[in-house]
């Protein structure tokens, strides 16, 4: 049932490519895109004034994604928040709050009270999920099926390159109803998102790499990722990933907040991961980079092709392909999955059933 590979969690990755074009298929379209049976239209975006995200895990970072999209495209103001903070900290919604939730498996309990609360208030509530038929689906208005297919290992991987499809995909769809996306934003974030299964791909056959740096450096303590705009959510998903399975500690940082305080915890030697996809913050991700450098830090940089000569400033670089920098959050995410996931491959954990996680977080 693992399709020949070790671990599901191996296998789910391979099976991205195919996840997206699921997850944009027939929605994708060059002037936005476009949900078939939403009920969510024009009239009813003219009443919504508070749009919210909310989410848990690797669904939140998701939501983060969301979040950078719907401002960057749509100009809509967007609050992105943990499930298990939004419930108990009476938040501000009404029947003009549009509720977006993401959730895999359509279970988690948190997700699911956030939803109850909305409702009871009045709100519109979108669920973007994996699973058909799950209490989310059910208990929302709206629902956006990510279409990923069964995901089995605790470690989410192509739930979520789809949930951040579809949050570039909403973020145009809104943006299109609201008239503030460009339209050759919308073509052009269309014909981004078309090609991530060949990007992901990509990403996937670069996995020897990957693994020669993991057994390489198995034996570290604390592992550091850093990234500005959408790589910080890159960056935090990575380093959810490798905590997860792993157990290795490892924080990730806005590239900027370090020099307020964190910068403390690098030592010599200590690996730092720059996530360095975005062209309009690369100079200012070079001199975090110097930063890092000046105390020590073994600094591994992820760049688009056409930055190699980062390789005089860094220890080592895996080169990306070329993008368009819109879209590098769905490609990059691989690579940090794959080194966490080789990671604990050599330190010999259980990768599928990590210690003291489920699934599904079905209870508080
Ligand atoms: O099923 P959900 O998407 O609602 O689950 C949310 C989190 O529990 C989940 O993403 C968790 O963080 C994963 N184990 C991450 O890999």
């Amino acid at each position: 049932e693992k399709g020949g590979y070790d671990h599901f969690m191996m296998k789910e990755m391979v099976e991205q490519p195919k996840a997206m074009m699921e997850a944009l298929m027939g929605r994708c379209c060059d002037n936005g895109a476009s949900f078939t049976g939403l009920k969510l239209d024009a009239e009813m975006m003219k009443h919504i004034n508070r749009i919210q995200i909310v989410a848990c895990g690797t669904a939140y970072h998701a939501g983060m994604v969301g979040k950078y999209y719907f401002e960057k495209f749509a100009r809509i103001s967007v609050e992105t928040e943990a499930a298990s903070e939004y419930r108990y900290k009476n938040p501000i919604v009404d029947e003009n709050t549009l509720l977006i939730v993401i959730s895999q498996s359509g279970e988690t309990a948190d997700t699911l009270a956030a939803i109850r609360l909305a409702k009871e208030r009045g709100a519109w509530v979108l669920a973007v999920t994996n699973v058909v038929g799950s209490s989310i689906a059910r208990e929302a208005d709206d629902v956006i099926y990510t279409n990923a297919g069964p995901e089995i290992a605790v470690a989410s991987t192509k739930a979520y390159v789809t949930q951040v499809g579809c949050m570039m995909l909403l973020a145009s769809f809104l943006g299109n109803l609201n008239g503030k996306m460009k339209k050759e934003d919308a073509a052009r974030i269309c014909h981004g998102l078309m090609m991530t299964p060949g990007l992901i791909e990509k990403a996937l056959d670069t996995q020897d790499v990957i693994k020669a740096f993991a057994d390489r450096n198995y034996e570290i303590d604390d592992l550091f990722y850093m990234g500005r705009g959408v790589d910080l959510y890159t960056s935090m998903e990575g380093s959810l990933k490798l905590k997860e399975i792993s157990y290795i500690h490892s924080e990730a940082y806005a590239a900027g907040e370090l020099k307020h305080g964190p910068i403390a915890l690098i030592e010599d030697g200590t690996i730092v991961v720059a996530v360095c996809t975005q062209e309009n913050v690369f100079e200012k991700m070079l001199s975090n980079i110097k930063e890092v450098k000046a105390r020590g830090a073994h600094v591994l940089a992820i760049v688009q092709a056409g930055h190699e000569d980062i390789a005089s400033e860094v220890d080592e670089v895996w080169v990306i392909p070329e993008m368009d920098d819109d879209i590098t959050a769905i490609p990059t995410i691989v690579y940090l999955q794959l080194l966490a996931y080789y990671l604990a491959v050599a330190r010999g954990c259980d990768v599928d059933k990590p210690k003291n996680l489920a699934k599904s977080v079905t209870v508080e």
